[in-house]
């Protein structure tokens, strides 16, 4: 056997980390969730979630796996054995988001090519639904596969497949460009962005809060879960990253530090959207609530609207922005399939290039369903689930573990042991009551909600099929945490 993986230096961790949490997270699913979600209504959620649940519950995942040098299964396996289905559904939920993850990624590429001669035309939103997805009435009228987007789909997990197979090493050095260079373009389209006719109304929209909003359920869910997305909590994968980092590693400020710079991103990526959304409603003489589709299709109107508009150089600003989205996804993908393929690796000690292929080309197939002309459908269905309810339920179950099973001081004295400055007894609060308490209440809360009224108006038979995937995930969470021989 290898020996236990380590990270070069404390830089490299602090990037992996902050790889994976900034990530299409910040650039394509924020953005169209706050819109979703009423744009300033979703702020307060957002930040109340980010600083009473993601904070927290990134150090304690930061310390469960630095303490047990484990991934997520086993690391919960240490303390109890009984709760590593626990850690398996984690790692499970985590498999299900990259499958369609990876399709975002496909899209990207596609849009890669097609800014080289502008292809999107004048009117972006033309171009995405009719021409380029070809999207079908509903999700049942799959209507065939699109070939450019399976195109797509290969590359990028041929791609996610030859960043991985060194492990941590690979990925330190990886990360260095892939962090860093989207964080300047990004700004040159918010630049160009807050500069149009029409932007403010769009930042207004964005950013003035609505108080009667906050009796909606669903914008608590989708703040939380989107928390939960962004930082990468939840999926296992900042335990298996932090069981990678040296005995002698500070928790608490790295912790800060990757949620700080991680929303800051989604915040520029938030104005970037918006002020576009402004330009958009300010040219349509319409409302900025409702000047586009409200689903994952918005950055692809977006941005490309943003470049269209850029005085010079338009081929040359696309190209780069959508190669930004892939080098920001591509570490995030990647760092989904480690968190699954460290768990597999102590369960079967398989060799690590063959399991990350067998991943890959799982994900791969199940993928194919997203890249029909209903993909989007599905899409938005499997993401209302598994991000959503599988998610958010996964951060549950950990909290309540290291809350009641472990004993949280025991690990808040871990973690303030190692790290520069300390945190209080809040965090226990939190950990224990705050987090436990939210989060069943904004789940209870929203299942009601949703007997009532279905998600985005699908019918029963469509969303049974995404329940029945995320039902499976936890079945196979189940099986896998049984241990047959050791
Ligand atoms: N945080 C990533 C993003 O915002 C997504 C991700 C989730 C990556 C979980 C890894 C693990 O895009």
């Amino acid at each position: 056997m290898a020996q236990k993986e380590h990270w070069d230096s404390r830089t490299a961790f602090i990037l992996a980390a902050i790889g994976s949490a900034i990530g299409l997270g910040n650039i394509w699913r924020f953005p169209y969730i706050a819109y979703k979600y009423g744009g300033g209504a979703f702020l307060i959620p957002y930040f109340v979630a980010l600083f009473t649940a993601g904070i927290p519950l990134l150090i304690l995942e930061f310390a469960l796996g630095h303490r047990t040098e484990k991934s997520a299964p086993y690391a919960f396996g240490t303390f109890k054995t009984s709760w590593k289905w626990a850690g398996w559904l984690a790692v499970f939920v985590g498999f299900g988001i990259v499958t369609y993850y990876a399709v975002i990624m496909a899209w990207s590429f596609d849009y890669f090519v097609y800014s080289f001669k502008l292809s999107w035309g004048t009117n972006p939103g033309n171009f995405f639904y009719p021409k380029f997805l070809q999207l079908s009435h509903n999700p049942f009228q799959i209507g065939g596969l699109r070939g450019v987007i399976i195109l797509g789909l290969v590359g990028t997990w041929v791609w996610i497949y030859f960043s991985i197979i060194k492990g941590a090493k690979s990925v330190g050095k990886v990360v260095y460009v892939t962090v860093i260079v989207p964080w300047i373009v990004l700004l040159v389209l918010f630049v160009r962005g807050i500069t149009l006719p029409g932007a403010q109304e769009g930042l207004r929209y964005f950013l003035t809060p609505n108080f009667s909003a906050l009796k909606d359920p669903a914008v608590w869910f989708n703040a939380y879960s989107q928390i939960f997305f962004t930082l990468s909590i939840g999926f296992g994968v900042m335990i298996a990253y932090a069981s990678f980092l040296p005995r002698k590693s500070d928790i608490i400020n790295n912790a800060f530090i990757i949620a700080l710079s991680n929303c800051v991103t989604s915040f520029i990526g938030g104005l970037t959207v918006f002020s576009t959304l402004g330009y958009l409603a300010y040219q349509k003489g319409v409302a900025v609530s409702s000047v586009v589709a409200k689903g994952p299709g918005l950055a692809f109107i977006t941005y490309p609207t943003v470049i269209n508009l850029f005085p010079f150089a338009q081929p040359f600003f696309g190209a780069i922005f959508f190669l930004m989205l892939l080098t920001l996804g591509i570490d995030s993908a990647f760092s989904l399939v480690e968190a699954f393929s460290a768990a597999a690796a102590d369960k079967w000690k398989i060799r690590r290039p063959l399991l990350n292929g067998i991943i890959s080309g799982i994900a791969f197939l199940i993928g194919l369903l997203f890249t029909t002309r209903s993909g989007l459908y599905w899409l938005d269905i499997f993401d209302h689930y598994l991000a959503n309810y599988g998610l958010v339920i996964a951060a549950l179950l950990e909290a309540i573990f290291v809350g009641y099973i472990i004993g949280p001081e025991r690990l808040r004295k871990y973690a303030n042991q190692l790290s520069d400055f300390s945190i209080g007894k809040w965090w226990t609060f939190m950990i224990k009551i705050i987090i436990p308490i939210t989060l069943i209440w904004v789940i209870i809360w929203n299942i009601k909600d949703e007997i009532k009224i279905p998600y985005s108006g699908y019918t029963k038979g469509a969303l049974g099929i995404g329940l029945l995937f995320l039902g499976l995930l936890f079945i196979m969470s189940f099986i896998f945490s049984k241990e047959r021989s050791k």
